[in-house]
């Protein structure tokens, strides 16, 4: 594991930004493993501005999110889908067609667990998976457990992540309490794993999720057996 410790945020997105650049730029036709929340916004609109600039072209890449809120379509500014049409997709030449978020509309969500799965598979797996890191230690939605649960499957929401996500809702009734999210094989098959984190309020599960047991009831923790995993924190 490499930790890297910046000083500021900005610092921590121009380099998460660099290091997905590099990947695309050694082979266009990179799958990119993708995440939501706060924490990669400026890692996108630092992509965006190389895309912008002439530097990046992601016409070749194919991207797979980790997770999607279950009952909410793409149109739905608080969905996944919309966030990443939002913060990246639109403001980059990626191919729309070859941009994957789990439906949590799917009438049938384990079907379309399955089928999340066998897509990654025939993409061959992810090159570089992006992730961020819950408070409690999730990452996409794997929430704290008795197990590692390897496919990617329906969740249902800690009470501590409902609270955690209600700042982007407009009431904590509103925010969905189930989701579809990855499972732990394609994360841990990634053949990178970048994980970042800023603020004060991360240090503490940073240092059990790489400095503490391994254990499902801290999921991030499943990552220090990853054999190229970078983490990126910034306290600021
Ligand atoms: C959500 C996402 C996670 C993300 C986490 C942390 O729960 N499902 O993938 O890592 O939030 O979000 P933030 O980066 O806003 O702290």
């Amino acid at each position: 594991m490499r930790m890297i410790q910046v000083k500021t945020y900005e610092e921590l997105s121009r380099k998460t930004a660099a290091i997905i650049a590099a990947q695309v730029i050694a082979k266009p036709e990179s799958i990119l493993g993708l995440a939501t929340g706060s924490s990669p916004l400026g890692t996108y609109a630092n992509l965006a501005e190389a895309y912008r600039n002439g530097d990046l072209d992601f016409s070749s890449v194919t991207s797979v999110n980790l997770d999607e809120y279950v009952g909410l379509t793409g149109e739905n500014d608080q969905s996944y889908r919309y966030f990443m049409n939002t913060n990246l997709f639109s403001k980059i030449n990626i191919d729309p067609k070859k941009t994957f978020v789990p439906n949590g509309c799917a009438d049938d969500v384990t079907k379309e667990c399955e089928e999340y799965d066998a897509l990654i598979q025939s993409l061959g797996g992810i090159d570089l998976q992006l992730l961020g890191i819950g408070l409690d230690g999730h990452i996409g939605f794997n929430e704290p457990d008795d197990c590692f649960t390897k496919e990617t499957h329906r969740v249902t929401l800690d009470p501590s992540t409902i609270e955690a996500n209600a700042r982007f809702f407009a009431s904590i009734d509103e925010v969905p309490t189930e989701a579809v999210t990855m499972g732990m094989q394609a994360i841990m098959q990634a053949k990178k794993v970048l994980l970042i984190a800023n603020g004060q309020n991360k240090k503490e599960i940073l240092e059990k999720a790489f400095y503490g047991p391994i254990t499902p009831q801290v999921p991030a923790s499943i990552l220090q057996l990853h054999p190229d995993l970078t983490v990126i924190y910034s306290e600021n």
